[in-house]
C-alpha cells in the first residue's frame, strides 16, 4: 500500500506566457559578466509577465540562498516541505506569504501555472522529484549532488534526453567567472600545458557522539523525510555545544542520505578538476580508483555497524587513474580548493583566490577576449557565482540551450565521487569500465551502484 498518495496527473505543458523574460538577453551570448548593468539582465524585470513562477521543493537553508539569488526574476507561487514549520517560514520570509504550501511536492508538479521548479531537498530526495518533474514537463534547477548512486544518474540522463527538459545542477562554481571559469579558460588556452595531475581538497566530515532516539517534532512528517530510504528512528541531541541529528542539515554526515564530503564538496571541486581534464583533452576514463578512508564507525560489507552516530568519512586520500597516466587526487585536507598541474606550470583555485605563476603571467600575456565565453559554452555571462548560475538557468529555459551545469557533465564527474564513496566503504581499490559504467570484477562493489527504494516511495512514471 502506497504511503505516498499520488495526486491526479494532468498534461503539464509549461505556460509560455511568462517566457518572454530575458528576451533581450539571447543575443548577448558573449557579453562579459561585468557589463550586466547596461546590457544583460535587468536587475528587476519590468513587469509581472516577464517573470517566472517557481515552485520550491525543500524549503531549507539552500533554497533560501537560491531564492535570494534569483529573486529579481522569479515569483515563488508554491512551496513543498515535509516540515510544516519550514514551509510556513519560507512562505512568510521569501514569498510574502502569497505561496501555496504543501507537504507533498507532487501537488506542485501538477500545477500548470508553475513554470520552473527548484529542488533543494536532502541528497536522498533529489532523483525522485527531479525525474518526476521532468516527466511532468518542468524545467528544474536541482541542488547538487544529483544522486546517491551511479545508477540514479543513468536514469536522470535517460529521462532528460527523453523529455528535453532544461536542468541546471546547483554547482555554482561553474558560473564563478573571475575564479573557476577563468582557471578553466587558462587550461583551455594551454597556459598550463599538458595537465598531468589535478587535486581536489574537500575537507572531512565531523564526528558525533551517540545520538539518542527522540520524539519526532509535531510539524515534521518523518516518514516522508526518510522517503525512499529505510525506516529508522528520528534522532536528536543537543549537548550544549551544538545539535546533532539524522535530519535537517546534518543528513550530510550519514551515508544513508548523502555521500559525506566526497559528494557534498566533491560535487564542487571534483567537478572543476574533471572539467579541467576534459578541456585538456582527457575525455576518457577514469580507469579506477586507489586509496583509503577513515570512518567514525566500523564498516562491514560497505555498511556502518553502528547506526546511532555520523558515519561518513572523516579522512580520505584517493588517486583516480586516467588513460595516459593522468591522475586526480581527492583528499580531505583543509586547503579547500583545486590544484591543477601541467607541464608548463600549476594554478590553485578556490572560492577566494586564483593563484600561480601562470596567473601572474597573464599580466604580460592576457587571455583572448572570448576565452571565458568559450569555456562557458557561449552562454550569456552575467553577474557572478550563484546569481549568474540562476541567470544561466533561466536564460536556458528561454533559449532551450543546455546550461553550464547540465546533468550529463554532472553525472560524468559524480561517478568519480560515488566510486570514491564505494571504495571508502568497502576499503579496497576499484577498477572502472567507464564505457559500461560498471566496476570491473567486483560483484559486491557493483551491487552498490544502485540502492533499493522503500515501498511507497518508488520513482513514478519510469
Ligand atoms: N550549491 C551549494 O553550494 C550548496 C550549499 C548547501 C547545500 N546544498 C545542497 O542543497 C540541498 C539542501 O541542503 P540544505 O542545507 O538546505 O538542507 P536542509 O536540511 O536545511 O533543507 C532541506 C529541506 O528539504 C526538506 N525536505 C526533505 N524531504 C522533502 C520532501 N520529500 N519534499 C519536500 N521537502 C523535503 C526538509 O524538511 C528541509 O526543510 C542539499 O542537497 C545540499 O547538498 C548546496
Amino acid at each position: 500500500m502506497s504511503t505516498d498518495p499520488s495526486p491526479s496527473r494532468q498534461n503539464n505543458s509549461v505556460s509560455t506566457s511568462r517566457r518572454r523574460f530575458l528576451a533581450t538577453t539571447s543575443a548577448l551570448a558573449a557579453v562579459p559578466y561585468f557589463s550586466w548593468q547596461t546590457r544583460g539582465l535587468t536587475q528587476e524585470t519590468r513587469s509581472k509577465n516577464d517573470r517566472f513562477n517557481i515552485g520550491i521543493i525543500g524549503a531549507g537553508g539552500m533554497a533560501g540562498g537560491n531564492m535570494n539569488a534569483a529573486k529579481d526574476w522569479v515569483d515563488i507561487v508554491a512551496i513543498a516541505d515535509v516540515d510544516a514549520n519550514r514551509g510556513a517560514k519560507f512562505n512568510a520570509n521569501l514569498a510574502g506569504g502569497k505561496a501555496d504550501v504543501y507537504e507533498d511536492y507532487r501537488h506542485i508538479l501538477e500545477r500548470d501555472d508553475v513554470d520552473v521548479i527548484h529542488i533543494a531537498t536532502p541528497d536522498h530526495w533529489h532523483t525522485k522529484p527531479l525525474v518526476e518533474a521532468m516527466l511532468a514537463g518542468k524545467d528544474v534547477y536541482c541542488e547538487k549532488p544529483l544522486t546517491l548512486t551511479i545508477d540514479e544518474g543513468k536514469l536522470i540522463r535517460r529521462i532528460q534526453k527523453q523529455t528535453g527538459r532544461i536542468v541546471q545542477v546547483g554547482t555554482q562554481q561553474r558560473s564563478t567567472f573571475n575564479l573557476f571559469v577563468k582557471a578553466m579558460a587558462m587550461v583551455a588556452e594551454g597556459r598550463l600545458g599538458r595537465i598531468h595531475r589535478v587535486s581536489a581538497a574537500i575537507g572531512g566530515a565531523p564526528t558525533s557522539p551517540p545520538i539518542p532516539e527522540a520524539e519526532v517534532p509535531a510539524h515534521l512528517n518523518w516518514d516522508r523525510w526518510l522517503g525512499p530510504t529505510p525506516q529508522v528512528p528520528y534522532r536528536y541531541l543537543n549537548n550544549g555545544k551544538r545539535g546533532y541529528t539524522n535530519c535537517h542539515y546534518e543528513f550530510r554526515w550519514w551515508y544513508e542520505y548523502s555521500g559525506g564530503k566526497l559528494t557534498d564538496w566533491g560535487a564542487h571541486h571534483v567537478d572543476i578538476a574533471t572539467w579541467a581534464l576534459q578541456l585538456n583533452g582527457q575525455t576518457e576514463g577514469p580507469l579506477g580508483i586507489r586509496g583509503s578512508a577513515e570512518h567514525p564507525v566500523e564498516f562491514k560489507d560497505g555498511m556502518p555497524v553502528q547506526n546511532d552516530r555520523y558515519n561518513t568519512a572523516t579522512k580520505f586520500l584517493f588517486t583516480v587513474d586516467f588513460p595516459g597516466g593522468t591522475e586526480m587526487i581527492i583528499r580531505h585536507d583543509t586547503d579547500n580548493g583545486v590544484l591543477i598541474e601541467g607541464d608548463k606550470g600549476r594554478i590553485f583555485v578556490n572560492r577566494g583566490k586564483l593563484v600561480g605563476a601562470p596567473v601572474d603571467a597573464l599580466q604580460d600575456d592576457p587571455l583572448p577576449e572570448d576565452a571565458l565565453s568559450r569555456v562557458y559554452k557561449g552562454l550569456p555571462m552575467e553577474y557572478n557565482e550563484r546569481k549568474a548560475h540562476w541567470a544561466c538557468f533561466l536564460n536556458c529555459v528561454k533559449s532551450r540551450q543546455e546550461p553550464i551545469s547540465d546533468v550529463h557533465s554532472h553525472m560524468n564527474m559524480l561517478n568519480t565521487c560515488h566510486l570514491a564513496g564505494i571504495a571508502a566503504r568497502l576499503g579496497r581499490d576499484l577498477k572502472w569500465d567507464a564505457a559500461k559504467e560498471e566496476i570491473v570484477g567486483d560483484e559486491q562493489a557493483n551491487a552498490m551502484l544502485s540502492r533499493p527504494y522503500r515501498a511507497g516511495y518508488e520513482i513514478e512514471g519510469v
